[in-house]
């Protein structure tokens, strides 16, 4: 699908609320699934992403049922995954695997955990490592998926995370779950921390310390009841959108406002883009509100250490925002972005270069010159933050997106919310 939106011809305008988040989505349809009872959770996403975790959960024997955007799941509890030795699908889902990977271990199921060809490059040592330390006996394939997990006693270890990586630490924390003993994680940066949030809602003993966490392990989890709040990765299409089209106001309600996550509304503030959050509450042990953009003028920043770390998924986005700020954006300590769904450093470089804008690239990040692009068309590199991105950029200028079909891994009401405030 070639996606080509058209040039904004006044301000965005408007109030939107949004599916809800997919990190979240995707720890309680796995914590639910070891928990003993009945879940059931409102504003759960339907995306190509989410669809492959409640895949894979079903081929392990746990189906799931999600109708008007309410999940209901009935938990297997900590115990073995009902069907043995199946090969369960992943699809192009890095948070899916890596943290199946975790509840395998913890409930001695034996699985093969598979996925796209997309899936098999991204590095799965970083979990597999940290995991035979525990005792767990887990095979990749030189360092890839398809990995094989098999029934082994697991035991509690210290362990220092070389990268900041919620994926790898949520994989250690479920783990943990199911060893004689507690693990302790000390990670070198801010990463995502849901994990620890839901298990502690849950009843499971989580006990954070700055970047050290230790978990105990639990032999029941209490099943889930709650709403997701909406997804603030998605909704920084939206807000960046806002802030490229002058005289643009957009407010994205009950949106998910974890600072582990809004390093995105920082970097904005920081461009020179208005930002208030309003109407602030808790959901699932996790703040929650309504955030409104303003548009004004936009400069280039320099983005590096923590702040990486808590807009992790959002360069594409904030990449297309530098295209039209003034000045230069640069951003280092960023090599995380080479092991997403693409090399993001390298792929915003070509695709944003192919629009006309002046980048470049960096070992660990890259630059862009603001005001510098001029249109054309960009290719979505199997990247559904890269489709959208670039798309956005279309509002000011002539862009054609191909390969924007990406998108519906994690938005597909991209489209017509972003029409919607047009
Ligand atoms: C995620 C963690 C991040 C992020 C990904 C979702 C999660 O990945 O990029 O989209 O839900 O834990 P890493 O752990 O690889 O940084």
């Amino acid at each position: 699908m070639t996606l080509s939106l058209p040039r904004a011809a006044r301000p965005l305008r408007g109030c939107v609320t949004l599916p809800g988040d997919k990190s979240l989505a995707h720890r309680v349809a796995i914590f639910a699934a070891l928990a003993d009872g009945d879940s059931t959770i409102r504003n759960y996403p339907d995306s190509g992403v989410t669809r492959a975790m409640r895949g894979a959960l079903e081929t392990l024997g746990v189906p799931s049922r999600l109708e008007g955007g309410i999940l209901a799941l009935t938990g297997n509890g900590m115990r073995p995954f009902p069907c043995s030795g199946v090969v369960a699908h992943c699809g192009n889902s890095g948070t899916t695997i890596r943290l199946l990977a975790g509840a395998l271990a913890a409930t001695r199921s034996s699985a093969v955990l598979d996925g796209t060809t997309g899936l098999r490059k991204r590095p799965m040592n970083r979990i597999a490592d940290p995991l035979r330390l525990m005792g767990a006996s887990i095979s990749t394939t030189d360092g890839h998926a398809p990995i094989t997990v098999s029934p082994a006693p697991l035991h509690g270890i210290d362990y220092t995370l070389p990268v900041a990586s919620a994926q790898v630490k949520s994989c250690l924390e479920v783990a943990a779950l199911g060893a004689d003993s507690p693990v302790t994680l000390h990670e070198p940066g801010p990463s995502r921390d849901h994990t620890a949030r839901m298990l502690r809602a849950m009843g499971a003993s989580v006990v954070s310390d700055g970047l050290t966490e230790t978990v105990h392990p639990a032999a029941s989890l209490k099943p889930l009841d709650g709403s997701l709040p909406g997804d603030i990765s998605s909704s920084a299409f939206l807000l960046a959108a806002a802030a490229i089209v002058p005289g643009s106001r957009v407010t994205v309600a009950d949106v998910g406002l974890n600072p582990t996550r809004t390093g995105v509304l920082d970097v904005l503030f920081s461009m020179g883009a208005r930002i208030s959050t309003e109407n602030e509450h808790m959901e699932f042990g996790e703040p929650v509100g309504d955030v409104t953009l303003e548009a004004a003028p936009l400069h280039g920043v320099e983005i590096a250490g923590d702040l990486v770390v808590r807009s992790i998924d959002e360069f594409p986005a904030l990449a297309a925002v530098a295209a039209f700020a003034e000045g230069e954006t640069v951003v280092r300590e960023a090599k995380e972005l080479r092991y997403k769904e693409t090399d993001r450093i390298t792929a915003i470089v070509a695709q944003l270069g192919a629009l006309g804008a002046d980048v470049s690239e960096l070992p660990d990040g890259f630059t862009v010159r603001g005001g510098t692009l001029k249109g054309g068309t960009a290719h979505a590199n199997g990247d559904h933050r890269l489709a959208m991105s670039m798309a956005i950029c279309g509002l000011r200028a002539p862009v054609s997106v191909e390969g924007a079909e990406i998108l519906n891994e994690s938005f597909p009401e991209f489209e017509p919310l972003l029409s919607s405030l047009m």
